[in-house]
C-alpha cells in the first residue's frame, strides 16, 4: 500500500541543521536555521517563561482539554500583541495553532473552504514552505516581485504592480515584519499603498508574522498588520510564538482572523473550531498559555519585553558589526544593506557555488539562496565572516 509513495525532497534549511551536527570543525558557523542565539552561542529558555513555568507548575490543577481553538486569555493576548486597538474586538475571530506554520496551514484551509478557485500570492522570495504547505492545501499560487536583489531592499513599486492583477477572492500573502529570507521589509506608506490596492482588488491579506519584536520593536513591527486591520474588511494573520517568546519547540501559534463585522465573526469562528477538530481535536496549551500569562501580568510582560529588546538590540549590533567589517575589508558599501535589513536574516548575494565553498572551505552554513540568520553569529565571529566571503569572490 505504501511503496506507490514518491521520495521526499529534503527540506533545505532542515538539511543544514543535519550538515552542521554532522561536521566536525571547531569553529564552523551556524547561519543556517532561524534560532535566536545569544552571544554564548545558545537559544536560552526566556527569563519570564521560566517564570511563568514555575508559576504554572505550582497553579495548574488539571491538564483536561481547553477548548477546541484554544484557550480565551492566549486570544485576547495575542489580539492585542498583534492588533492592538486597530479593531474591534467583536470582529476578531482566533485559533490556536501547532505554531505559526500551523496558523499558516489553518489559513489556507479556510481560503480554501471559503473559495475553492483563489490564488494564492506569494513573494518572490518568500520562507520555502509557504509553496508546499499551499500546493499541499490544493491551492493555486502565483508569486509577486518582491525584492530589489542589487540594493538588498524591497521593490514596493515591482510589488503593487504585479498585485494589481490579484482578483476579488484571491489571497496576498505578506511577511510582516523581518521579511524571511531577506529582511528587507515594507515601509508605512508602502502599507498604506498596499492597503489602497487590496481595498480596490477585493484580494485578502494573510500576513505571516513571525518575528514580531526582532525588527524595530514590538509596537513598529505590528504597524504594518494593523493599517491593513483598520483599512479592511478581511484581514488574516498567522502569528508565531517561535522566536519573540523563544518557545521553538512548544508550537504555541495563532491564527487571528478580523471579519467584517461581529456576525460574520461568529461563523469564521466556527469554522475554525471545525478545521481544528478535524487536524487535531486541541491545540497544545502549555505554550500558549506561559504567552498568555507573560502578557497579562505586568512584572513578567516588563521582563520579557526586556529580554526580547535586548536580543533585537543584538542583532542590530551584529548587523552594524557585520557591514562596517565588509566595508573596511573590503572597501565599498555594497555590503550596507546588512545594517538596513530587519530581523534574523539577510540574503547576502552570493552564487549557490559560493554558498558551497563558504560551507566546505570555512565551516560557514547559510541556506543555499545565501540567506543568512544573523542571529546566528557572535561578535568574535565577525571578522572571520567577512574574511571567509572576501576570500569566497562574493
Ligand atoms: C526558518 O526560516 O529558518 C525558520 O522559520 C525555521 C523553519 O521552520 O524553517
Amino acid at each position: 500500500m505504501l511503496s506507490p509513495l514518491p521520495q521526499q525532497p529534503e527540506d533545505q534549511i532542515l538539511r543544514l541543521i543535519r550538515l552542521f551536527a554532522e561536521d566536525p570543525r571547531p569553529g564552523k558557523i551556524d547561519l543556517g536555521v532561524g534560532v535566536y542565539r545569544n552571544a554564548q552561542g545558545q537559544t536560552p529558555v526566556m527569563r519570564a517563561v521560566k517564570a511563568a513555568e514555575r508559576q504554572l507548575w505550582d497553579s495548574q490543577q488539571t491538564k483536561s482539554y481547553t477548548a477546541l481553538t484554544g484557550d480565551a486569555e492566549f486570544h485576547a493576548a495575542m489580539s492585542g500583541l498583534v492588533l492592538g486597538d486597530s479593531v474591534a474586538a467583536d470582529r476578531i475571530a482566533a485559533a490556536a495553532s501547532v505554531g505559526g506554520t500551523g496558523a499558516l496551514h489553518t489559513a489556507l484551509e479556510l481560503v480554501r473552504a471559503a473559495n475553492p478557485q483563489a490564488t494564492i500570492w506569494l513573494p518572490d522570495p518568500t520562507w520555502p514552505n509557504h509553496a508546499p504547505i499551499a500546493g499541499h492545501v490544493g491551492l493555486a499560487r502565483r508569486s509577486y516581485r518582491y525584492f530589489d536583489a542589487a540594493t538588498g531592499a524591497a521593490d514596493p513599486a515591482a510589488m503593487l504592480e504585479d498585485l494589481a492583477t490579484a482578483g476579488p477572492g484571491d489571497v496576498v500573502l505578506l511577511h510582516g515584519c523581518c521579511h524571511n529570507p531577506t529582511g528587507a521589509d515594507l515601509a508605512l506608506p508602502d502599507w498604506q499603498a498596499l492597503a489602497g490596492l487590496l481595498a480596490r482588488t477585493g484580494a485578502t491579506p494573510l500576513i505571516d508574522l513571525a518575528y514580531q519584536g526582532f525588527g524595530d520593536g514590538i509596537e513598529a513591527d505590528a504597524a504594518g498588520t494593523r493599517l491593513l486591520a483598520a483599512a479592511l474588511p478581511e484581514v488574516l494573520v498567522a502569528a508565531s510564538c517561535s522566536k519573540n517568546f523563544g518557545l521553538y519547540r512548544e508550537r504555541a501559534g495563532i491564527l487571528l482572523t478580523v471579519t467584517p463585522d461581529a456576525k460574520s465573526r461568529g461563523r469564521v469562528q466556527q469554522n475554525l473550531a471545525a478545521l481544528n477538530r478535524m487536524n487535531f481535536s486541541f491545540p497544545p496549551d502549555h505554550g500558549a498559555r506561559l504567552v498568555g500569562m507573560i502578557l497579562s501580568d505586568p512584572d513578567l510582560r516588563a521582563d520579557w519585553q526586556e529580554e526580547l529588546d535586548a536580543m533585537r538590540a543584538g542583532i542590530a549590533a551584529l548587523r552594524r558589526h557585520l557591514a562596517a567589517a565588509l566595508r573596511d575589508r573590503s572597501g565599498s558599501d555594497r555590503f550596507g544593506f546588512l545594517a538596513e535589513n530587519r530581523g534574523m536574516f539577510s540574503r547576502l548575494g552570493a552564487s549557490p557555488d559560493q554558498v558551497e565553498a563558504l560551507r566546505r572551505d570555512h565551516g560557514i552554513y547559510m541556506v543555499g539562496d545565501s540567506r543568512m540568520n544573523i542571529a546566528g553569529l557572535t561578535p568574535q565571529a565577525v571578522p572571520r565572516l567577512a574574511e571567509a566571503i572576501l576570500a569566497a569572490g562574493i
